[in-house]
């Protein structure tokens, strides 16, 4: 019997199938697992391994997969080396997806083919579920492949669970296995360091294991964050070229292992990093790993982020299809220092500025330890009395008279040591027994794999909003990794790492049970933890505290490969010499807010933003829900560009920075738009201008054909540093 899955044919909304054991011609056994444009194909062997024989763009004949494996002569290992769990303990030798060590201490696991299933979900989304079990122990991994088919999108994820007569110690239990055939290999990875996120490197990956990882447990990804890019063939360009991104939706340690083995195939393995996590499963109950999701495209990275970013908005993101908010934040113009008079004041900025709402962050809570700088305070969440003897509800009425929203900062998984909480509860804390604390900004992690404790930060949260039901935006910060990692909480101290994400996601869970709306923006430090496991429960995160704009050009071009620009929170600070203008004009390529001295700015200043404001109203719906274009990399070039067209392609908007001071750098050269309709005419024209200037740009119409074939110079040149080119519909 051959059994070919046709995933999308149906027009049913929910087909639920199970096909049982195989036959004895089981060796035709073939599963394709299809998008609009790509097809993974899984085949079982007559020896009930399931391997993965094909990863690539779709074939138009669905029965041709079946041949692959015969041109490829991919199984001359026994469908070991590409295999789509790859076990270990018998005779795989290559790196494993899994290793267990079962209830008698056996280290063996060979899984089979038991049966598959499919959901379909809607009209976009399936699922395909592969049971796999072990014939001599009571062991058993269901793979599922969640695709998103217009999207191009997959989410890869495993379910573990056993019935041995005591507990099984899980070693390894990667979330994705991808076996990838190409004549070369070209990995995009990122490394970064506070206020340096998301530095680019590129290299040819070699025979022999690349391992992308981190141990950080909290603050996960500020030296390496869990996403990448490979180029199959050769360097995949912006609109060319066959490129994979992966992305593992995880808050804590992750591991990538990207294998080139010994037949020149790329063996492909994500999930929870293993360090320090042997985990201790018990009988009957499932542990699910994280989604691992990725894409592929043979038209370059353009339309692999796009893919992403689209699947992002619809599916993944809070509110990914709603609006945002502008806001005045207080950090960078008051720091700890501030009290009622000073917070009235800049309440009545975000009025005068026009933004939708003002945010209140670190230094409003702690007595016996008032919250007066980093060293102290943190974990009493009361408010400084010193500072606010009125409370927060002086505030948000004072803010409702001004005609704005008013959100506040927290870090509620943190812990000063100097604070009543740490006082009270030393065993809720992250640390080792009878070794010296070590900290970073002054604190410590709280034991969030302890249920006491979600509880103690889910009430912390909740407090807030049954305080001040006006409570419009929350800032959920995380400045400090994971030294020391003990739990006073586990038996298990293997458990602890991944007891800690699912319990800061059961505090997220219930938060948003009770609080489904309100936008909260994911902040660690910085870049510290930007991931789909977390984006889930975010409207939006901080990409860097770097908001020098010229760094900031590179920064948020980076992220827009794997984020939406709706999600990226782009404050206008006073960090570096540019302009008001070049800084406003860099925040608008996401989430606007501005973090300065409003009251300070020079009349034209203030109606320079004030304007701003009033053009990013005019192209949000492009830029929150749009297409992004890159048009010139900053990387390669003097002025960067990258534009944002509605999804009617009526509306665009063309942002360029020159980012070389060197003499005569500039856009020398029109610059070619994407995403446009080619017989549409269009108007452009300068727009965001400081008061009085002069656009030396002439306003005037062109069709899409012309703009996307012959381009624009915006004329970006010293003295022109940030130009906006607003491309308006006719
Ligand atoms: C780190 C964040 O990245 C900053 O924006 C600010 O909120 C501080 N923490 C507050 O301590």
């Amino acid at each position: 019997m051959n059994f070919f899955v046709r995933s999308f044919s149906r027009s049913v909304i929910i087909v639920l199938m199970t096909i049982k054991a195989l036959t004895a011609n089981a060796q035709s056994t073939v599963i394709p697992i299809e998008t609009k444009n790509n097809a993974i194909v899984l085949r079982v062997g007559d020896d009930k391994r399931l391997s993965m024989v094909y990863f690539g763009g779709k074939l138009a004949n669905n029965t041709e997969y079946a041949a692959v494996p015969k041109v490829t002569k991919q199984d001359r290992y026994d469908n070991v080396y590409n295999s789509a769990y790859t076990t270990s303990g018998t005779h795989n030798l290559l790196e494993p997806a899994i290793e267990v060590t079962h209830a008698d201490g056996n280290k063996s696991l060979e899984l089979q083919y038991v049966d598959h299933s499919i959901t379909k979900i809607n009209e976009d989304v399936s699922l395909l579920s592969i049971r796999l079990k072990d014939s001599l122990y009571n062991f058993e991994v269901t793979l599922n492949y969640q695709t998103y088919y217009n999207e191009n999108v997959t989410e890869q994820w495993s379910v573990i669970t056993h019935h041995e007569k005591k507990d099984v110690v899980l070693n390894k239990y990667a979330s994705a296995n991808l076996y990838i055939q190409a004549d070369s290999y070209w990995l995009n990875h990122y490394h970064g360091e506070w206020a340096q996120e998301m530095r680019t490197e590129e290299e040819q990956l070699n025979h022999g294991i690349k391992t992308l990882d981190s141990k950080l447990g909290s603050r996960a990804d500020i030296f390496q964050p869990p996403v990448f890019m490979v180029s199959l063939n050769k360097p995949a360009g912006e609109d060319e070229g066959l490129v994979l991104y992966g992305n593992l939706e995880w808050s804590g340690n992750f591991r990538i292992d990207l294998e080139v083995d010994p037949t020149n195939n790329l063996r492909l393995i994500a999930g929870m990093n293993n360090y320090a996590a042997n985990y201790t499963l018990k009988a009957g109950v499932a542990f699910e790993t994280p989604k691992f999701v990725y894409t592929l495209s043979d038209k370059g990275k353009g339309e692999a982020s796009r893919n992403l970013q689209s699947w992002a908005r619809k599916y993944k993101v809070l509110d990914g299809q709603g609006p945002r908010l502008t806001l005045l934040n207080n950090w960078e113009s008051t720091y700890f220092d501030f009290n009622n008079d000073k917070l009235s004041a800049l309440l009545k900025d975000t009025k005068d500025l026009g933004v939708d709402l003002f945010l209140l962050d670190d230094g409003w809570f702690g007595n016996k330890y008032p919250r007066n700088g980093d060293h102290a305070g943190l974990g009493d969440w009361e408010v400084n009395k010193a500072k606010l003897p009125l409370g927060i509800p002086f505030l948000t009425k004072t803010a409702k008279q001004n005609g704005v929203k008013f959100g506040i900062w927290v870090e509620p998984e943190m812990v000063n040591p100097k604070s009543e909480l740490y006082e009270k509860h030393p065993d809720w804390v992250v640390k080792q027994p009878n070794r010296p604390e070590f900290y970073m900004r002054n604190q410590l992690v709280l034991d969030l794999s302890n249920p006491t404790v979600q509880n103690f930060v889910f009430g912390v949260v909740d407090k807030l909003f049954a305080e001040n039901p006006e409570l419009a935006y929350i800032k959920w910060d995380c400045n400090a990794l994971m030294y020391n990692a003990y739990s006073a909480y586990q038996k298990n101290q293997g458990n602890f790492y991944t007891d800690y994400v699912r319990g800061l996601y059961s505090v997220l869970d219930r938060l948003r049970a009770k609080y489904p709306k309100v936008p909260m923006m994911l902040c660690s430090g910085g870049g510290g933890r930007v991931d789909y496991g977390a984006l889930k429960y975010f409207t939006e995160f901080w990409p860097s505290d770097n908001t020098e704009p010229i760094e900031r050009v590179f920064i948020q071009w980076e992220y827009s490969y794997f984020y939406p620009a709706l999600t990226s929170s782009n404050h206008v600070t006073d960090w570096g010499k540019q302009p008001i203008k070049f800084r406003t004009d860099v925040a608008m390529m996401g989430k606007l807010g501005f973090d300065i001295v409003v009251s300070k700015l020079k009349p034209e200043e203030l109606a320079y933003c004030q304007g701003a404001l009033k053009t990013y109203k005019e192209f949000s719906e492009a830029i929150w829900h749009g297409d992004q274009y890159r048009l010139q990399d900053p990387k390669t070039n003097d002025v960067a560009s990258i534009m944002y067209v509605d999804s009617t392609k009526n509306n665009a908007i063309m942002f360029n920075y020159l980012v070389n001071q060197r003499y005569q750098a500039g856009s020398h050269l029109p610059i070619r738009m994407k995403g446009l309709q080619e017989d549409k005419m269009y108007e452009v024209s300068e727009v965001n201008m400081m008061p009085g200037q002069n656009s030396s740009i002439a306003t005037a119409t062109y069709s899409g054909k012309f703009l996307m074939t012959v381009g624009l110079n915006p004329d970006a040149r010293s003295g022109r540093n940030s130009v906006l080119i607003a491309v308006r519909g006719k």
